[in-house]
């Protein structure tokens, strides 16, 4: 009797791979799963099993003869080199025109290495951003992959049938060939930690003017019902909300201040510095970070520095709570100009030819930043030819209303001796952007001093050089 042959298969029955495969199964297709250690398949078998067709195999031999051709196969194991070892098992045993797609958090120089190795066997190779955690990959991530469009036509409909859906949109689409997917989830990341930056310094300041965390909390709920509305908002509310169960306390203050990371945030920067494209905002999200788990640092510093104590007298905490919501929103906006610039930048780099709006459209769901803003964002790109998403109608038009709310945080938090490294550091990009002259000239003179580095002037072209009084 012909047994039945999978729709698709997925390697790597840990969290995500279980997930995206029971996600696979509920939309109807018929799923191949393959763990190094069959245990974890089994245990897919025995709580889900019933879900949907799962065809399980304890060899990867077995396991890549259980799929239709062309062969789909989404790896899901440790990014690096769990991804390299599946790769090498599975090239010897695939045929041409198979699609291997690697849904892990890997970096993108690493996906366009892959690629050629792949594609050198035959194969095809699609680098899959996914964004959304546990539930997402279950219920609807958002995903971004990245390959050939002959890949992606095979592949793409699986995946944006899984997606998440907004408004009945899927929130997948086809982002560039090798590792463009990938490159646009790491800025993805590298976004979502200024967003989280942006919210904690607006609960430190908050905070400093003496609410409690549950009058925090009503803030955030409330602000996510405007301009603001997003998950991270709404989830800041539930977190200020939690009480421990061991203590009784609020969970928010018995845990360690001490911001973990996993790399997709360094990577984002690193690649911004290469590309010398300014992403201020994410940096100082990132170096809050590590500010943050620098113990031995902040000891020494919090018994040796002065300055004043971070608390603040705020006669109408209303207005001040109001501001605070525009100078999040401001923030906000240029960490997304900075990240989605990032992403035209190294689309035009790197050839991938990166449709932004597209982009914004489908983190408008599913992944972790999604946001009321996203579908604005998206309409902007799609509507205008924009180099930044500061100069978007509507956005400059919003930024210019709450630019003084913004400066009046800003000012308030410093003379208090509040850090608000992300709102200043944003406040201070969008006043370099639009500043028609810099420090430029200074530091070329200087330059021009110390090391012949020649400048340009502005009355005539090419490069002069000035024989300095401190010349020999
Ligand atoms: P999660 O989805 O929970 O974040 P992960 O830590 O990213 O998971 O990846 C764990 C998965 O990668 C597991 O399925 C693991 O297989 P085992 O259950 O056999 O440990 C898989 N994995 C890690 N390294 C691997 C390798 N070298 N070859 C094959 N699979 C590997």
């Amino acid at each position: 009797p012909a047994t039945q042959l999978a729709d698709v298969g997925v390697i790597g029955m840990a969290v995500m791979g279980s997930s995206l495969a029971r996600n696979m199964a509920h939309k109807g297709y018929a799923t191949a799963i393959f763990n190094r250690t069959f245990a974890k398949t089994q245990e897919v078998i025995d709580n889900h099993g019933s879900e949907g067709t799962f065809i399980a195999s304890e060899k990867i031999e077995d396991f890549v003869a259980s799929l239709e051709r062309p062969r789909r196969i989404v790896i899901m194991v440790q990014a690096g080199k769990g991804t390299d070892a599946v790769i090498d098992q599975l090239i010897p045993l695939l045929e041409a025109g198979d699609i291997i797609v690697d849904g892990g958090n890997s970096f993108y120089e690493d996906t366009i290495r892959r690629e050629v190795k792949v594609r050198e066997a035959g194969l095809h190779f699609v680098g899959c951003g996914i964004s959304g955690g546990e539930v997402g990959a279950l219920e609807g991530p958002s995903m971004m992959p990245g390959g050939t469009r002959e890949a992606y036509e095979s592949m793409g409909p699986i995946l944006e049938k899984i997606s998440a859906q907004y408004e009945g949109e899927p929130c997948c689409t086809y982002i560039g060939t090798d590792g463009a997917g990938h490159f646009v989830k790491m800025v993805h990341n590298g976004i979502e930690y200024a967003d989280m930056q942006f919210i904690g310094e607006a609960y430190t300041l908050l905070k400093a003017a003496g609410l409690s965390n549950e009058q925090m909390a009503d803030v955030f709920a409330e602000w996510n019902t405007g301009d603001l509305d997003s998950y991270l908002i709404e989830i800041t509310s539930e977190v200020l909300r939690q009480v421990d169960a061991r203590t009784g306390k609020a969970l928010v203050d018995v845990i360690v201040d001490a911001a973990g990371m996993k790399g997709t945030g360094t990577w984002t920067v690193q690649s911004a510095l290469k590309l010398g494209v300014p992403v201020n905002a994410i940096s100082e999200a990132v170096f809050a970070r590590a500010i943050s788990s620098s113990p031995e640092l902040r000891e020494h510093a919090q018994s040796a520095l002065e300055g004043p104590d971070g608390s603040l007298s705020v006669d109408d905490v209303k207005a001040f709570t109001d501001d605070i919501r525009q100078a999040l929103w401001a923030s906000k906006v240029v960490a997304y100009a900075q990240g989605l610039d990032e992403i035209r930048i190294a689309g035009q780099e790197y050839g991938w030819e990166i449709d932004v709006a597209a982009v914004a459209k489908i983190w408008r769901d599913g992944c972790i930043i999604r946001a009321k803003l996203l579908d604005r964002i998206s309409n902007e790109y799609a509507a205008n030819n924009l180099v930044t998403l500061l100069e978007a109608p509507s956005i400059k038009a919003e930024l210019a209303k709450g630019q003084d709310a913004w400066r009046r945080v800003v000012t308030t938090a410093i003379t208090a001796g509040v850090p608000v490294p992300g709102f200043s550091s944003s406040l201070a990009y969008y006043d370099q952007v639009r500043a028609p002259r810099l420090n430029a000239s200074l530091t070329q003179g200087l330059r021009d001093y110390f090391g012949a580095h020649t400048y340009r002037r502005i009355d005539a072209e090419g490069a002069f050089h000035t024989l300095w009084s401190g010349d020999k």
